[in-house]
């Protein structure tokens, strides 16, 4: 399965890797990007490969086999990084990447639930490994008022209409139901999906993702050494927005600096080459 790995230039430039660097991947998914770093820190480097689905863990490290330096394949939620690399004898690093959100295996599983295009159940979480709340859980359990509000957080403004439509159709168990009861509900406005942007907050609360990126940006200064690089790359506006906030709190607080005024992004010929990198936005710190 591919899963191709967005702004890899921008990002080794970001980081400023240099040979026998240790350097956390705090996203592997398919250890793209993973690779990628143990190439530019070498044998004497070492590449942390953190991902809080065993599953992309997995095909990370077959990915990676071969790569020219140590990497470590860790099970972590950003919200345990430095617990599990403190486990694992890890003091602070050279440099840090995350590249948020899911990757193309998880869109490409229907039976992971993540995907309108494939039926499955509809799970959505990341960690499979717990008894965390699935999608489904979510959808069949909060009231229609806590159900609009969710859908409402990447600004589906037919939150309301959608939320009356679930609770009427439950219990909603597979991605096609889920589906099919907002396609009858509300109607089709342009090329999307109608229900597109009520998947996307119901990923992001299902796998708490605006909470584990602010989590991430608090333990900044307790995984990366002074000095040393750190670039977040995000695919929507929600997901951004916590990066922005984080980073300029550190920046505030004199914990990092922030190397771009203005956000990167990808050049026109990676979209045309990759069209699933259009919405990436590389922002990139340095800690103090
Ligand atoms: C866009 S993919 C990363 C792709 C990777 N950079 C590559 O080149 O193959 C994002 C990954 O982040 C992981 N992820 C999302 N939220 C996480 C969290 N809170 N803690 C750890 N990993 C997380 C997902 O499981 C997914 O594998």
């Amino acid at each position: 399965m591919q899963h191709v790995s967005v702004m890899p230039v921008e990002t080794l430039e970001a980081l400023q890797l240099q040979s026998g660097f240790s350097v956390v991947d705090a996203t592997a998914g398919m250890g793209g990007h993973s690779r990628l770093l143990s190439t530019a820190v070498g044998p004497s480097g070492h590449v942390y490969a953190c991902d809080t689905d065993p599953e992309s863990l997995r095909m990370a490290e077959a990915n990676c086999a071969g790569s020219p330096g140590p990497i470590s394949f860790l099970h972590t939620p950003f919200s345990r990084l430095r617990m599990t690399l403190n486990a694992n004898n890890v003091g602070l690093v050279d440099a840090l990447m995350a590249d948020f959100g899911t990757s193309m295996m998880h869109f490409q599983t229907g039976e992971r639930g993540f995907s309108l295009m494939h039926d499955g159940p509809l799970d959505m979480r990341l960690d499979r490994t717990g008894n965390s709340p699935t999608a489904a859980d979510l959808v069949n359990s909060l009231s229609e008022k806590e159900l609009a509000d969710l859908i409402y957080t990447t600004g589906e403004r037919r939150s309301r209409a959608i939320a009356r439509a679930l609770v009427r159709a439950r219990p909603v168990v597979t991605m096609k139901q889920f589906a099919s009861t907002i396609l009858a509900a509300v109607p089709r406005t342009g090329k999307l999906h109608p229900a597109t942007l009520a998947c996307l907050s119901l990923r992001i609360a299902t796998n708490h993702e605006y909470l584990e990126i602010d989590a991430l940006i608090s333990q900044l200064s307790s995984l990366v050494r002074p000095g040393g690089r750190v670039a977040f790359i995000t695919f929507h506006s929600g997901e951004d927005l916590i990066a922005k906030t984080g980073s300029r709190r550190l920046a505030k607080e004199g914990i990092a600096k922030l190397i771009n005024k203005h956000v990167l992004v990808p050049t026109p010929e990676e979209v045309r080459r990759n069209p699933a990198s259009r919405s990436a936005k590389m922002r990139v710190l340095e800690m103090l």
